[in-house]
């Protein structure tokens, strides 16, 4: 289902440098004339935070399709209460990971059926999809040894095996789809945020004000 304004999603493994280019981006979109919605998954409504406090700092085991379905539901919610009321109001919303997240890591990291997770993310979602994808591109382990040297207090998914993080790593460098936009995320952040603006004002033209 389509709305009038436009979903911006940034995607890419732990550490690549996604809440930095959301940051740098919302700024420029802000200069360009257009204040994002800037939202961050899992999270943005009460649901969703306490969702993301039993999926990210606790130290229990959670089963895979446990896991699925509580990503699934803090989508629901932040989609219904939030990202779509924003794009009806004509906002431009920007967002840390959304669907794709699930299709890498409950897939390819957790080995569930694709179908399934498809078909969830499509529940969740009631089927909208981003306008643009930037998906950020890091060769395997260059994510972990950032969030090392910044001193980053490991959650429960930073905590997987090297392994995972592997497999999760190339999956985003090999995913294409509509809408998806790869871009190198060993640049540094400067010239990376040059590239994903470039690539935001490209399918969107329209909607922002030259400076
Ligand atoms: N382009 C970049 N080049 C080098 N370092 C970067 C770059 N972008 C961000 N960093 C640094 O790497 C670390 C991780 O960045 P950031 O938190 O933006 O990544 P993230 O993808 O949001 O991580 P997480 O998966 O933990 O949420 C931070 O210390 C940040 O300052
Ligand atoms: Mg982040």
């Amino acid at each position: 289902m389509s709305a009038p304004g436009s979903f911006v999603v940034v995607e890419g493994p732990e550490g690549s440098g996604k809440s930095t280019l959301v940051r740098g981006l919302a700024l420029r979109m802000a200069a360009a004339g257009r204040e994002p919605v800037v939202v961050r998954e899992p999270g943005g409504t009460s649901v969703a935070e306490s969702v993301r406090t039993a999926l990210l700092e606790a130290d229990h085991a959670v089963s895979p399709v446990a896991e699925l379905f509580l990503f699934l539901a803090a989508r629901a919610d932040l989609t219904a209460q939030v990202i779509r009321p924003a794009l009806t109001a004509g906002r431009v919303v920007l967002a840390d990971r959304f669907t794709l997240s699930s299709e890498i890591y409950q897939v390819v990291g957790r080995g569930l059926d694709r179908a399934l997770v498809m078909a969830g993310n499509a529940a969740a979602t009631g089927g909208l999809q981003p306008e643009i994808t930037l998906v950020l591109d890091l060769p395997p382990g260059v994510g972990r040894r950032r969030q090392e040297a910044a001193g980053k207090a490991l959650d429960r998914l930073d905590r997987e095996s090297s392994a995972f993080h592997d497999r999760i790593c190339d999956a985003y460098v090999a995913v294409t789809g509509p809408g998806m936009v790869h871009l190198d995320a060993t640049l540094s952040a400067e010239p990376l945020l040059e590239a994903a603006w470039h690539a935001v004002v490209d399918r969107r033209p329209d909607l922002w004000r030259k400076s």
